[in-house]
């Protein structure tokens, strides 16, 4: 599915319903796979717009940009990679002297899209928002189309954002104690609703069913956007996703707030209790997000998206629109090529052996 400027519009996912497999993640996986990086969130503004409208200050050194960069979402729009994005693309676009457009290209867990810029062209017009998925996707896809590491070119990471684990508003337990007695209870007759294979509301529900040792019926959506919209409408019982996505639904009272999944409560959500809280400590994760250009991307171009990553990241307002939704920029030396490349490499090599030992798999 791919839509194009389509913030606005809330894209209606046709579930495709698999019944989850008992994949558990076992003690190993508790301990070493979802290790929350701190978050220290503040106060500010929502979400930014459709199209990054450049007004600002001109094209960079080398005559690029000289048009419209695309900027592409590998999930559906209205969903935390899509917010993460746009409010980065509009300070990018300021100092790039170009529009940017954002471009949802949702399927198979965010890897459709990420093999669809792989094979674009290496001109600087076609960059990916990926998150934790793109580390974890070469494990899972046993035919994955591309090479994280060898196919693209790193521009720098951007934030890292915790998850809250949230129920429909008809959905009868009231807290994290009540959710897991009631998945204990119901056993797979409980719907969860995750992005994919490879996403990390798919990895967070793997996450709470070992923590639990329960099995849930897991609902699969282009997106975490379209599976909140199910959520609202009672259709799923339950999901796991970004504070990017949660945090204005929970403020509202429009879903039911069982936990956050960090050590710490966020400022953001000062009255969501921790899964560590609930005594389920190894239900821990974040989700770290990143830029990435094709492979054979000339290093100059590199070097300008990386340049204009930093100027938005230290953008007060950016600042303040990632605090109220309970997250934060990375720091300067964390939004460049060879930062980002450490920590995919890290990454890559942390989650392999844990997704094998837990025998998940997307084929
Ligand atoms: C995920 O579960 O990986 C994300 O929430 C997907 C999305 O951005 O919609």
């Amino acid at each position: 599915m791919r839509s194009d400027q389509s913030f606005d519009a809330t894209t209606a996912a046709t579930p495709a319903i698999r019944t989850g497999p008992r994949m558990r993640f076992g003690a190993a996986l508790a301990a070493a796979a979802f290790i929350a990086a701190a978050c220290t969130p503040g106060t500010g503004t929502g979400a930014g717009t459709g199209v990054a409208s450049a007004a600002g200050s001109g094209a960079a050194a080398g005559g690029y940009p000289e048009r419209t960069i695309n900027m592409v979402v590998p999930f559906a729009a209205g969903g935390p990679t899509d917010t993460v994005t746009r409010l980065v693309a509009e300070p990018m676009s300021q100092t790039l002297g170009q529009q940017i457009v954002i471009q949802n290209v949702a399927g198979a867990g965010g890897t459709l899209a990420a093999g669809q810029v792989a094979a674009a062209e290496p001109d600087g017009y076609t960059v990916l928002m990926h998150h934790i998925g793109m580390s974890t996707a070469p494990t899972l896809y046993d035919d994955l189309p591309y090479d994280p590491l060898e196919d693209f070119k790193m521009i720098g990471l951007v934030t890292e954002v915790p998850m809250t684990i949230i129920g429909a508003p008809d959905f009868e337990p009231d807290t994290m104690e009540e959710l897991v007695a009631h998945v204990e209870e119901n056993g797979d007759s409980v719907n969860y609703a995750n992005a994919g294979i490879g996403a990390a509301s798919q990895l967070c529900g793997l996450l709470f069913m070992s923590a639990t040792d329960t099995t849930v019926t897991e609902v699969s959506y282009d997106g975490t956007g379209p599976a909140i919209t199910d959520l609202l409408g009672g259709h799923v019982d339950f999901l796991c996703d970004q504070t990017t996505n949660t945090t204005e639904q929970i403020r509202a009272g429009e879903v039911k707030a069982y936990a956050i999944t960090t050590p710490e409560r966020n400022d953001a959500l000062p009255d969501v209790p921790t899964t560590t809280e609930a005594g389920l400590p190894d239900l821990s994760v974040t989700v770290w997000h990143g830029l990435y250009v094709p492979g054979d991307t000339p290093d100059a171009i590199v070097q300008e998206l990386s340049a204009a990553l930093q100027a938005a990241l230290t953008e007060q307002n950016v600042i303040d629109s990632f605090a109220d939704l309970g997250t934060e920029p990375v720091a300067a030396d964390q939004a460049t090529p060879e930062a980002h490349r450490i920590k995919l490499e890290s990454e890559i090599a942390r989650w392999r052996p844990i997704i094998e030992a837990a025998g998940v798999s997307a084929d």
